[in-house]
């Protein structure tokens, strides 16, 4: 390579050698007859000397290479690690020429997502998006180092397979050597890694995209990355540990902050009880209660008579005022509830649409459950539990981003367990498996959950940190009797079980080990670390909220030639 040094490298220690740089002009202040000009890379700036001559022809964001002299600089930046130095420019070439950028390159620019999606290419010369993809590069070597350092095998996986059972809907693929017929992309290589315990592999992992057409959210992407696992003749303890260690280990390096092991853990239902849904933030309290008993006597009309309802609310030490209750009875709306109740103590006065309706036997028990000292307002929703808890575990979480009540600098992680093996899905009128049909019934629910498909309570487990699940996985099925009853349960029939997972279940008659694994959302993973809005910024070119590449427009019309080769027509409705 012509350059001699990178624009992040040279200090004080290289005074008066000649020196080659290459890099863009970032800025150009002028000064009389000479210029200061910033030369920039992705590992630093350095400040150039250019006499006018010479900085005729540049403009921002132009390549060049300058040759120079590396001199002491008279008034010294300490916040840049090139701050001490300046380099002479003797000789300056223009590498290429720059059209004005769209938006400036800098950090914390204000244009709008879309413009910087659309030259994604310039938005990622910004020293901000730089460190994002460097740190990301930075975390998959520790992920990638530590489990080889643990034994574990990296092994690749098809894109191209049949459907996998994840729960979102598949990205099809035609074939054009097999007309009619559709490989479907991998929502994961769930079926994979499972036959690799069956090979033998014992211990695999794979950093590996994994893709799912399902609505955008500021943590989904149609294809993103998981850091997927499996371990033989491992139990959920096994993996748990693993993924402990890993952390802890990411953190230090990353963050250098020493995690404490084991993380916490809660019961799938205990989450839902606690803080509303199973993927709660422990980086505040406002732990939400039911108060039935409180009100089993009430003449509050809304309190009444509510059957097998439940009052679920949370209290807040604080005055909620209007434009915060309003913003709180919208996300309320926004959760199926059509009203949001509340109750505003000054350490005198109750008031508020509950407040000056409770007997003085409420307010104590209100002021003691709570255990409420100064000002305070109790937020209600009445509904079938889970619904009433869903929703208050969103009016939760309002409340704590309204309210500021979130540490950024805290790292709140949480192993959620004992997941229900099966959701009741309204579309189908029928239960489904939660995670998917692999997934082995915790040894209370083993004998029961063919006949108790409500409470039936399944081997898997989640990692939750600051309110995102970042990563679940289970212990897999691999005794076939069991698997024959999780479809009789599923109510799938022969040929359906035969067509999709005959191959696999075939697999499980040839000798298995017992074997658990899991799978981390890395995006979210960076997205958390980087503390990025959402997990578009910390993918390179991510799609916007509407499943389109702004910069190439993708997803594209395309010929009628192309489609005649996989025999498809478009119905153009
Ligand atoms: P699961 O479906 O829970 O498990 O996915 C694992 C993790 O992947 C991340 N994730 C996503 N990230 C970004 N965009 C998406 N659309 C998206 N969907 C999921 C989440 C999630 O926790 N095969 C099982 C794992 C196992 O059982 O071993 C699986 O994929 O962080």
């Amino acid at each position: 390579m012509k350059r001699t040094h990178t624009c992040g490298e040279l200090t004080i220690k290289n005074l008066k050698q000649k020196v080659v740089l290459q890099g863009w002009v970032a800025k150009i202040r002028k000064l009389g007859t000479i210029n200061f000009v910033d030369l920039r890379d992705r590992y630093g700036i350095t400040q150039l000397v250019i006499k006018n001559e010479l900085v005729a022809n540049i403009k921002s964001e132009y390549v060049i290479e300058i040759e120079g002299l590396v001199i002491e600089r008279k008034s010294k930046n300490k916040d840049l690690a090139t701050g001490e130095i300046e380099i002479e420019v003797t000789n300056l070439q223009v590498i290429n020429a720059s059209k004005l950028t769209p938006f400036e390159i800098k950090d914390q620019i204000t244009s709008s997502e879309e413009t910087r999606l659309q030259h994604r290419y310039l938005d990622l010369r910004r020293p901000e998006m730089q460190q994002k993809l460097i740190l990301r590069s930075q975390i998959n070597h520790i992920i990638r180092s530590f489990f080889v350092e643990n034994n574990f095998i990296e092994i690749e996986t098809p894109i191209f397979g049949k459907s996998t059972p994840e729960g979102a809907r598949d990205f099809l693929v035609p074939s054009r050597l097999n007309k009619n017929k559709f490989y479907a992309l991998p929502q994961s290589p769930q079926l994979y890694k499972q036959l690799f315990m069956i090979s033998g592999f014992d211990r695999y992992f794979q950093i590996v995209k994994c893709f799912r057409d399902e609505d955008l959210r500021i943590d989904r992407q149609p294809e993103f990355t998981q850091l997927d696992m499996e371990m033989s003749f491992a139990d959920q303890e096994d993996v748990i540990s693993i993924f402990e260690k890993l952390f802890q280990k990411l953190f230090k390096q990353v963050k250098n902050i020493d995690l404490k092991v084991p993380f916490r853990r809660m019961t799938w239902e205990q989450a839902i009880d606690l803080y509303g849904i199973d993927k709660p933030d422990l980086r505040f309290g406002l732990e939400i209660k039911t108060l039935n008993s409180i009100f089993e006597k009430t003449s509050i009309p809304l309190f009444k008579d509510i059957k097998n309802k439940s009052i679920r609310a949370i209290c807040v030490n604080d005055l909620l005022n209007k434009k915060s209750l309003e913003a709180l009875t919208e996300e309320a709306k926004q959760n199926g509830i059509n009203i949001l109740s509340f109750a505003k103590f000054d350490t005198k006065d109750w008031t508020g649409s509950i407040g000056s309706k409770l007997s003085t036997s409420e307010k104590e028990a209100l002021l003691k459950l709570f255990a409420i000292k100064g000002n305070a307002t109790i937020l209600f929703v009445v509904d079938e539990f889970y619904k009433a808890s869903q929703a208050m575990g969103a009016i939760r979480n309002k409340t704590a981003n309204i309210l500021n009540l979130v540490d950024a600098n805290k790292f709140e992680f949480l192993w959620v367990v004992d997941f229900p093996l099966f959701e009741y899905s309204e579309e189908e009128k029928r239960f489904v498996a939660k995670h998917h049909p692999f997934t082995m019934p915790n040894s209370e629910s083993i004998d029961t959950f063919d006949k108790d498909k409500q409470n039936a309570k399944a081997n898997a487990y989640d990692i939750v940190l600051n309110g995102f699940e970042i990563g679940g996985g289970s212990q897999r099925i691999t005794n076939p009797e069991i698997q024959e009853r999780m479809f009789n349960t599923l109510e799938l029939d022969k040929s359906t079980i035969e067509t999709n997972f005959g191959w696999f279940m075939e697999a499980y008659k040839y000798g298995a080990p017992y074997h658990s694994g899991c799978a981390l959302g890395l995006d979210r993973l960076y997205m958390l670390l980087t503390n990025s809005d959402n997990i578009r910024e910390v993918i390179a070119f991510p799609k916007n909220s509407s499943g389109i590449d702004p910069m190439s427009n993708a997803p594209g019309e395309v010929t009628k030639a192309q489609l005649d080769e996989v025999n498809i027509s478009i119905n153009k409705k």
